[in-house]
């Protein structure tokens, strides 16, 4: 994760961003989550899942791609693919967040569709976030 997250110039440190992927999203959210591979390296991943509290929403929790593959739509194509299994299970909101300082995801986001809102104090005092939503 350091290499791929690592220029993004916000304050985590990779503990702390391994901490947004144990093991549980990888054992309950299956169904709901992408790996792609290349002769057997990662390539790109997102982590999603339907709410289970909102009927009509689903959110992505975590999506990377490998900085070498980035530009060429893997991003696109995971999300697509996520948009699809949300729908198919009825959902017709979209949410998910980044950080202030992730330019990159915005500019990604704003691409997919999404409107963004900044929302202070999202996760804790002093951490803020953008918040995207997208209508399917
Ligand atoms: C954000 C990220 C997932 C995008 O994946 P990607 O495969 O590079 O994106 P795609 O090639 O599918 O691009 C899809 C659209 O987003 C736009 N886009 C993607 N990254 C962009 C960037 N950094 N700046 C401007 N536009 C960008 C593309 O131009 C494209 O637009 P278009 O289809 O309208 O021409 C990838 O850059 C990444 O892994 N970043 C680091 C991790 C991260 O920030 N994850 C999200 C928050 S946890």
């Amino acid at each position: 994760m350091e290499n791929w997250w690592g220029g993004i110039g916000n304050k985590q440190s990779a503990h702390d961003r391994a901490l947004l992927l144990p093991r549980l999203y990888f054992q309950h959210f299956t169904d709901s989550s992408y790996v792609i591979e290349r002769d057997g390296e990662l390539v790109a991943f997102l982590i999603g899942f339907l709410s289970q509290s909102r009927p009509d929403e689903s959110y992505i929790h975590f999506v990377g791609v490998d900085p070498a593959a980035r530009g060429t739509g893997v991003g696109r194509y995971l999300y697509q693919r996520f948009f699809d299994y949300s729908r198919e299970h009825g959902r017709t909101v979209v949410r998910s967040i980044t950080s202030p300082v992730n330019t990159g995801s915005q500019a990604f986001h704003a691409s997919m569709g999404f409107t963004a809102a900044v929302v202070a104090d999202y996760d804790s005092p002093g951490t803020d976030r953008v918040a995207f939503a997208k209508t399917l």
